[in-house]
């Protein structure tokens, strides 16, 4: 019997078998098990600490911007690599927050958010047989165009022991030969961890002694509650080896806008510029417009962050009143908690095997939602992007959380 078209299909994506596998991934479990907690329970309010985008809109003056941009008809057509405004509010952006100078025109080019250029990029690097470093857990795009173009992906544990920051000198050098990008991400999602400058060196020298180069994915750049942004291309020698991505979504709370910017090495950027420019026609330039206006604005970010620095406080003390052993990371949205190994409930205990089964109780008997982990020890993801308008509906939610957890002795012992 013909297939046809399965028989088309490429063995990247599974080949003839592709869309018959059983196997659901992790966040299309989180989803069911949302709708069936709220169809099980229409009258239990879900407490959504999953989501992993934020819970407002862009503020006013964006989209105002983008509103009068939108009229004009010059920024109607096709925007290919991008006007020169977005590169220029760039370039001062990279300047006045990150410390770190670069040419408009050579070393920066927009991209249509930061998940479009990490898939862009392995076309740039990976031939067959070619290795990338990428930590886990963690994000996983450039990972998968990685396979697609027949290469191999190295995982480096990201471990709570080492501040979840990566260990360098644990990769084999045979691997080390064949190794040409390593990708990470900091402020981090999941662990919500930061770099450190003296990390940040450690990857240069690193990346300079094995011709490594340095993907630096920076979407939670300017959601820091400490401190100033640290951006991987502050660090001496950096650029010579790096590109850092920079987006619109977490930054500005623009997630379905779809913009961002890579910046680096002017022969990295221009690699980029080319497959991309083989990939997509460019971002909207009302768009491109409204996101300068937001990168001229950095105040916009560090009032984001406030808020999700008074909701971390929040939560974090309010897990550890139930306790569990975690603090208050340093920035981004995420808390990543270790995940409770039993539950004493009335009922009896549950055991936990591992951090999905823990989410999976939490979802089905307490109707709250969050994101396992159990890629480098068992971790739950509680973000604080959850939807609530106002400092007293902040307090109610995380209120409510612990409430529904009195009854319950949760063990991370
Ligand atoms: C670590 C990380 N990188 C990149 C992205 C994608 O960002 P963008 O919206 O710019 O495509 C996300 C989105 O969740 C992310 O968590």
């Amino acid at each position: 019997m013909d297939h046809f078209p399965a028989t088309s299909f490429a063995q990247r994506i599974g080949g003839a078998r592709f869309g018959q596998e059983t196997e659901i991934y992790k966040f299309e479990k989180i989803k069911r098990a949302k709708r069936a907690a709220r169809d099980k329970h229409p009258e239990v309010e879900l407490l959504d600490l999953g989501v992993g985008e934020p819970d407002e809109m862009a503020p006013a003056e964006i989209v105002e911007r983008l509103s009068e941009e939108a009229w004009k008809p010059e920024n109607r057509g096709y925007a290919d690599n991008g006007g020169p405004r977005l590169k220029e509010a760039a370039a001062r952006y990279l300047e006045r927050v990150c410390g770190v100078r670069a040419d408009p025109e050579t070393e920066i080019c927009h991209s249509i958010g930061s998940k479009a250029a990490l898939s862009i990029l392995p076309a740039c690097f990976i031939d067959p047989g070619n290795v990338v470093l990428m930590t886990v857990p963690g994000y996983p795009v450039f990972g998968t165009h990685t396979h697609y173009y027949g290469g191999q992906v190295y995982p480096l544990p990201l471990l709570e022991k080492r501040s979840f920051l990566p260990d360098l000198e644990s990769v084999p050098a045979d691997l080390l030969r064949r190794t040409k990008v390593l990708v990470l991400n900091y402020p981090n999602n999941p662990t919500g961890a930061s770099a450190t400058r003296s990390f940040f060196e450690e990857v240069v020298a690193f990346a300079h002694r094995h011709r490594i180069v340095v993907i630096h994915d920076f979407a939670y750049a300017g959601l820091v509650f400490r401190g100033s942004p640290l951006s991987f291309l502050s660090v001496p020698g950096a650029k010579e080896v790096g590109l850092e991505l920079h987006s619109a979504s977490k930054n500005f709370n623009m997630t379905g806008w779809r913009c961002g910017f890579v910046a680096g090495d002017a022969r990295l950027v221009r690699a980029y510029a080319s497959v991309k420019d083989h990939t997509d026609s460019g971002q909207f330039l009302a768009i491109q417009h409204a996101f300068a206006h937001g990168l001229d604005h950095p105040e916009i970010t560090q009032r984001i962050a406030q808020k999700y620095a008074r909701r971390m406080d929040l939560l974090a003390e309010a897990l550890g009143r139930l306790g569990c052993p975690v603090r208050k990371p340093d920035a981004s949205f995420f808390l990543y908690a270790p995940a409770p190994r039993s539950a004493i409930t009335p009922q009896g205990e549950i055991a936990f095997p591992t951090a999905e089964k823990a989410a999976e109780w939490l979802i089905t008997e307490r109707q709250i939602s969050t994101v396992p982990w159990d890629d480098a020890g068992a971790y739950l993801r509680w973000s604080v992007t959850f939807s609530a308008r106002g400092e007293e509906e902040e307090r109610r939610v995380i209120a409510e959380l612990e409430k529904r957890l009195a009854d319950t002795r949760l063990q991370w012992k």
